[in-house]
């Protein structure tokens, strides 16, 4: 594959390199944005690499966060008070499999050297339209594989965590892995227990967010030991029945849910938020489907459901590959407005008070109310409920 002339870099990259370039400093466009583009696919802001060091970022840029200054990033605020990640060529030395101990004053090439694989291990100069690629990686991307750059052993060794992005890589662009860096990933999993909880979290979250086939990318958690360290549940019971998702449904909760019984478990060990981790109890708890699909009981269990009753619907889809029966009683019940909480009632409980209605007995009137009314949704009336409940006391 050959490079492209030139490419379109955004105003504020071609200022940065202009002002590093300037201060006789180097700048090069690299990492996951260039691998995008090479791709053809979307992409988001390009990194800049540079020999000037942090120190020096600072002080030649107004305004600047010390979004990783420990490890030689950077970041770069334009007019638009957007950020550009600015980092310093560096070697790592000393990594323990989750940090590394960064050193600067090395070339461009060594940078690129302790880069994982050899697709996001290329570069570009935007001032001098010069291209980067000791490793070739723009053949792997022609190819379709992802492979270590150098030994792959000592890459895995380096950072455990670049088992789940090679993994992620090759599901998300239908890339196969080269089979030398297959074979060291798969004996380095064991380290991936020294990783956090959240890091394996964000890449598994990614990896079902970005994967062409969610079904492969599962296969290779699987296949590569990954999942028996971070998520036994998968190979435990491997679903191998399921659809694959359809491309537009990439919610990672829900996906978690498709593939793991006991989804609020398994996010509770990667440390989701607890948003998410709500989000699949309540998917356990159902129930997951209404009994029948006329009005009423579709109606009586979005009401029980409440907040899930979207996801159960997705999820069902999810499972059987189409439509829930009851989806469009569902879509029906939300464009009447239908009420389905004590709190879309016609009355309130001030309004039971004034009837005469004991405090203690005002909750359970208003749920027999909700009751009928779910029933019945014409009911919602002010006079109609305060006859209703009149005959109920
Ligand atoms: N990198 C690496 N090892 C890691 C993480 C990152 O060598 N464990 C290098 C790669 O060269 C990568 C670059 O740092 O391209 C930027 O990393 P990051 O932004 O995390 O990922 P991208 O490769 O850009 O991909 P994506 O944004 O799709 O995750």
């Amino acid at each position: 594959m050959g490079f492209p002339e030139k490419l379109d870099i955004p105003p504020s990259i071609l200022h940065i390199a202009q002002t590093l370039d300037r201060a006789g400093f180097e700048a090069w466009c690299v990492g996951g944005t260039l691998r995008d583009t090479l791709l053809g696919q979307p992409h988001s802001d390009y990194d800049i690499a540079t020999s000037a060091t942090p120190d020096q970022v600072q002080r030649l840029f107004p305004r600047t966060v010390a979004v990783g200054v420990k490890y030689g990033t950077v970041g770069v605020l334009d007019q638009q008070r957007a950020l550009h990640e600015v980092t310093t060529f560096r070697r790592d030395v000393l990594t323990d499999g989750r940090h590394a101990v960064v050193q600067y004053g090395v070339s461009l090439d060594e940078d690129l050297a302790r880069r994982d694989f050899t697709i996001n291990a290329i570069a570009y100069n935007p001032l001098r339209y010069e291209w980067r690629d000791p490793f070739r990686g723009a053949e792997d991307i022609a190819a379709g594989l992802v492979r270590a750059v150098g030994d792959p052993r000592q890459r895995f060794e380096e950072d455990f965590l670049r088992i789940l992005r090679a993994i992620r890589f090759a599901a998300r662009f239908d890339f196969a892995i080269d089979p030398p860096t297959w074979e060291a990933a798969r004996a380095a999993a064991a380290g991936l227990r020294q990783l956090s909880a959240e890091r394996v979290r964000d890449e598994w979250f990614k990896g079902l967010q970005t994967s062409r086939s969610v079904r492969r990318l599962v296969s290779m958690w699987i296949a590569a030991g990954v999942a028996r360290v971070w998520l036994p549940e998968l190979e435990a019971d491997p679903r191998e029945n399921l659809p694959e998702p359809p491309a537009d449904i990439r919610d990672p909760v829900l996906l978690t849910a498709l593939l793991i019984a006991e989804p609020s478990r398994a996010l509770r060990r990667l440390k989701g938020s607890n948003a998410q981790i709500e989000r699949a109890r309540a998917l356990e708890e159902g129930p997951t489907e209404p009994g029948a699909v006329d009005l009423t009981t579709v109606r009586r269990w979005m009401s029980q459901v409440g907040p899930s009753a979207d996801d159960l619907t997705t999820l069902w889809r999810l499972r059987h590959g189409t439509e829930a029966p009851w989806a469009a009683a569902m879509t029906r019940i939300r464009q009447n407005k239908d009420p389905l909480t004590r709190s879309d009632l016609a009355i309130s409980g001030s309004d039971l008070l004034a009837l005469g209605v004991r405090g203690p007995d005002v909750g359970q009137t208003l749920t027999q109310l909700l009751n009928r009314v779910l029933e019945e949704p014409s009911l919602n009336n002010r006079d109609g409920l305060l006859a209703l409940a009149r005959e109920m006391s």
